[in-house]
């Protein structure tokens, strides 16, 4: 039985493809749901990829994957920098969780350098565009096998 991922995007995330196309790339959420679902497929992982634009419904979606799934893929957009409640929700969650960034945040602004998200992170990637999901469905497999 193939093992259940949440791949979860915050805010603004839905706007890729035409969101400041020189930082996230051309690539729009769509393609990128698109490749995590082929992805998946090839690694055994049943991929549920969600976006939303509001802060508890990232906490509610967080809760949802600790009691329902087996790891989780998480790019909290802005809220990366900013929220306690969704470091607390992803703190309650036994699973692994690896953290996904579009741009290299290491190479912007002050505020975009310090993540909340990466405190209960096994890894991060970052600055590798939509790629940087496939790649955290595959650490998540490698780890999943192993555990
Ligand atoms: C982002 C980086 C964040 O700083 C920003 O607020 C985003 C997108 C990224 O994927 O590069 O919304 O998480």
């Amino acid at each position: 039985m193939s093992k259940k991922i949440m791949v979860l995007n915050g805010p603004n995330l839905n706007l890729l493809g035409t969101r400041q196309p020189d930082v996230y790339g051309e690539e729009t959420l769509a393609d990128i749901e698109a490749a995590c679902a082929g992805r998946g497929t090839a690694l055994g992982l049943d991929v549920d990829f969600r976006q939303t634009n509001s802060e508890g419904e990232m906490v509610d979606a967080i809760q949802e994957a600790g009691a329902a799934h087996a790891g989780l893929v998480v790019n909290a957009g802005a809220y990366t920098h900013t929220s306690v409640a969704v470091l607390d929700a992803l703190l309650a969650c036994e699973m692994p969780i690896i953290e996904v960034h579009l741009s290299n945040i290491y190479r912007r602004d002050d505020f975009r350098q310090h993540s909340f998200v990466s405190k209960a992170a096994l890894g991060s990637i970052c600055g590798l565009g939509g790629h940087g999901y496939e790649l955290a469905l595959e650490a998540l497999a490698r780890l999943l096998e192993d555990s």
